[in-house]
């Protein structure tokens, strides 16, 4: 008897402040990032326009329903609501796949007066896998140009087959949901071309290499090995 008073008095105030923790911990974690760069230094290949409206505007709406999402998503879980969690499971994988592939996105373009070629261990990866970096393109552009809908188009390192893979998702879903690890993610919404490129999504494909942060996909893929 005096476990079950005990138990009503202590357990939902710990829930309240694991859930407080957990909210504390994400609130921190989600806002969108800085750009490293100026929104118009990947000009020509992606115009000050495009990346302005993609950064500060698309990018913020998946922030902020994450945090919208994670809020509702808590504040069910510390009623127990069990069915309300689930409903939002969807609202937190496409705001949260959001935030995560526009992050890493960002981070793999660099300016194109800063662009450098890949080398080292990725460089001789891609050749052993594709023959060389152009012929990796040749494969990557055309499954990007594919998607139907809204997606991304992704290099990724695939553990059990040691190998560089060519992967699409649909939507904001992440390339975890493969159980593959992201290297490069280029984003093949209609917000990340349109206003520069309209329908001509091979133009938009074709620069975009010109602007991709090589070091930082061999950080990525150095770190997955
Ligand atoms: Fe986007």
């Amino acid at each position: 008897m005096s476990l079950s008073i005990v138990s009503r008095a202590v357990r939902p105030q710990a829930l309240n402040s694991a859930a407080q923790q957990a909210r504390t911990a994400f609130s921190a974690m989600t806002k969108l990032p800085d750009l490293p760069y100026d929104y118009s230094a990947l000009e020509p290949a992606i115009s000050g326009q495009i990346m302005e409206l993609h950064h500060s505007k698309h990018h913020q709406t998946y922030v902020n329903g994450f945090n919208a999402a994670l809020e509702k998503y808590q504040a069910a879980e510390s009623k127990g609501d069990i069915a309300t969690t689930i409903a939002l499971q969807s609202a937190l994988k496409f705001n949260g796949g959001g935030h995560v592939n526009h992050s890493l996105f960002w981070t793999s373009l660099t300016p194109s007066k800063d662009y450098e070629p890949p080398s080292g261990d990725l460089s001789a990866a891609l050749e052993k896998q594709f023959g060389s970096v152009d012929q990796m393109i040749q494969k990557f552009n055309p499954a990007a140009a594919a998607i139907q809908g809204s997606g991304w188009c992704w290099l990724g390192y695939d553990k059990p087959t040691d190998s560089i893979v060519i992967a699409t998702t649909a939507n904001q879903d992440p390339l975890s949901t493969q159980g593959v690890v992201p290297l490069l993610g280029v984003d093949m919404w209609e917000h990340a071309f349109y206003l520069q490129y309209k329908n001509v999504k091979p133009e938009y494909l074709k620069n975009i290499w010109q602007v991709i942060n090589w070091k930082t996909v061999a950080e990525r893929y150095s770190k997955a090995k």
